[in-house]
């Protein structure tokens, strides 16, 4: 690790002169407070420099993370005004030979995130991208005997690592650990605020290792510890055929894989403990049909309990979301929030309807959200996706973000109290109501200037969305997106009627409201209505 050591200073003093006020108020010589999770009754907040923190995101291309093309990338994270770069580390780059590290790449954008104060997220592509293991070294490649591939079902070699084999599992965790390492060394002031520990793990085209290796271990007994995990201790003792039948072989690749990946976090977090995570290539969450017909042995919906036993050092085992439709969507955000796992959305993408799903996935408590590949130039995709080479396909995420980030920090503390509630704009649906106690928050899309002659029709494409969140007793906030928030009392039998105390728009910062004028008469008498400009509102109630 020669060379980190020789650029630590003066990375160092880059941080310095580039932190946000906050943060360098709190800078320390032992840096800034480690980023982490905390959990509350089931609510997850990531804590940032002290506060909890929503990821506004953005992941750029697989080729993006070099010199050459950053550019294009800061210039896309500006337009988006995200607030966190998700970029890969290439092992294939990162230890060109074995024992030797360099991390040129991975300075320069920490480097370059400073400049743009932006925060980032690193992918490390390691064992697994995307199933396969093409950014291996060169000289891992060069030495599959060592480093194999799995067998399929039929002898031949699939394009997958397999997951049976010690050498490709210590050279990963060799890598991983000089990685967190040297990002402890020149990253004291948290630049990088979590790391994924490998891309999509797991094999398409089987559903496991079938070479003598994997066979003889199939053969053992399934460890206690993930009986005892999975409540099973009455079949301890049994081979995976007898505990699992039909699912033997899907889940001894899914406990195979989290057990590899699981260890490479816990190598890199025993050197700096950053939040960690790692991601998943879905099945169909409403019809997934049989294993092989998915990417087989990552974090699927059906196996989440087996990566949490097998994985303990992984904060987050998290979606990439690339559904066709938003029952799907809405289905894969349920199946992922769960009180053992914080929601975070590392990758999605897709039509220009996913861009509100954002509010949707808020609604949920996710800590964060990103879509996928944000510098790719559109012309070559265009076409297929029914845009003009001109457009740029990420001006909604970016209208979106710029509506969420002036209210990021308590948003982010509002969910981790459970006092926060947002919705995304169903195509078929028009209206919907949040519950708060004795109020009741209704959003409704679609709605005319003055009244609500005809009621609302619902905008031309679901592009809607709401925040509302309980700042105190009959006190909101409230935001929005091309939708109308309306309040009244939940009870239907109450006598009285809702009745705007004060409606002040203004800015929310370290918890602080700052007015920037009053709403009333047009801007009240109908409903508070949001279009696309990033509008706060701090929202006192009363009835009469
Ligand atoms: C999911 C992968 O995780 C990404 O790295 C990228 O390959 C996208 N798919 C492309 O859609």
């Amino acid at each position: 690790m020669i060379l980190s050591r020789l650029r630590a200073p003066a990375l160092l003093l880059g941080c310095l002169l580039c932190l946000p006020g906050a943060a360098r108020a709190q800078a320390t010589a032992a840096g800034v407070e480690l980023p982490r999770f905390v959990e509350q009754h089931g609510h997850h907040a990531l804590i940032v420099d002290g506060a909890p923190f929503l990821i506004l995101g953005g992941q750029c291309g697989n080729s993006s993370a070099w010199p050459s093309q950053l550019p294009s990338v800061w210039a896309a994270a500006e337009r988006m005004h995200l607030n966190t770069l998700e970029a890969p580390v290439y092992w294939e780059e990162f230890e060109p030979e074995p024992g030797r590290f360099d991390p040129t790449l991975v300075d320069t954008l920490i480097q370059q995130a400073r400049g743009h104060n932006v925060r980032l997220i690193l992918l490390w592509f390691g064992t697994w991208k995307n199933g396969s293991s093409h950014y291996e070294p060169l000289w891992m490649k060069a030495q599959p005997q060592i480093y194999p591939k799995i067998i399929g079902k039929t002898g031949l070699a699939v394009d997958s690592p397999s997951p049976n084999f010690p050498a490709t599992l210590e050279a990963d965790r060799r890598a991983f650990r000089m990685l967190m390492r040297h990002l402890k060394a020149v990253d004291p002031f948290r630049t990088v605020i979590m790391v994924q520990v490998e891309n999509e793990s797991g094999a398409w085209d089987t559903i496991r290792d079938y070479s003598p290796t994997a066979q003889a271990l199939f053969a053992q007994p399934v460890p206690a510890e993930l009986t005892t995990a999975l409540g099973l201790q009455g079949r301890a003792g049994g081979s995976w055929s007898a505990v699992f039948g039909p699912d033997a072989d899907e889940y001894f690749q899914a406990w195979s894989v989290a057990r590899f990946v699981g260890q490479v976090a816990a190598a890199g977090k025993a050197e700096y403990p950053l939040p960690l995570y790692t991601n998943c290539a879905l099945r169909d969450p409403l019809t997934p049909g049989p294993a092989g017909t998915y990417e087989s042995g990552g974090p699927t919906d059906n196996v989440l309990a087996i990566w949490k036993a097998a994985a303990p050092a992984l904060d987050v085992l998290s979606p990439d979301i690339y559904q066709p439709d938003a029952e799907r969507y809405r289905k894969v955000l349920d199946l992922y929030a769960r009180p053992d796992n914080p929601l975070f959305v590392p990758e999605t993408g897709g039509p220009a309807w996913t861009a509100h799903m954002v509010f949707a996935a808020l609604g949920k408590g996710a800590v964060g959200w990103a879509p996928f590949g944000i510098d790719h130039v559109p012309a070559a995709f265009a076409p297929a996706e029914g845009l003009k080479p001109e457009d740029d396909r990420f001006a909604p995420v970016g209208q979106n973000y710029r509506i969420i980030a002036p209210i990021m920090r308590i948003a982010a503390r509002l969910g981790s109290e459970g006092r926060l509630q947002a919705v995304a704009e169903d195509k078929d649906v028009h209206v919907q109501t949040l519950h708060f106690g004795v109020w009741d928050a209704v959003v409704s899309y679609g709605i005319v200037r003055f009244g609500s002659a005809g009621g609302p029709k619902g905008n031309p494409e679901p592009t809607g969305g709401a925040i509302v969140g309980l700042l105190g007793k009959d006190e909101f906030l409230v935001t929005g997106r091309s939708a109308r928030v309306d309040f009244r009392l939940a009870d239907p039998a109450a006598r009285g009627k809702r009745e705007f105390l004060r409606v002040e728009e203004g800015t929310f910062e370290n918890g602080d409201f700052r007015r920037l004028r009053i709403w009333n008469g047009d801007e009240t008498d109908y409903g508070l209505n949001f279009g696309t400009a990033p509008v706060a509102l701090r929202v006192r109630l009363s009835s009469y």
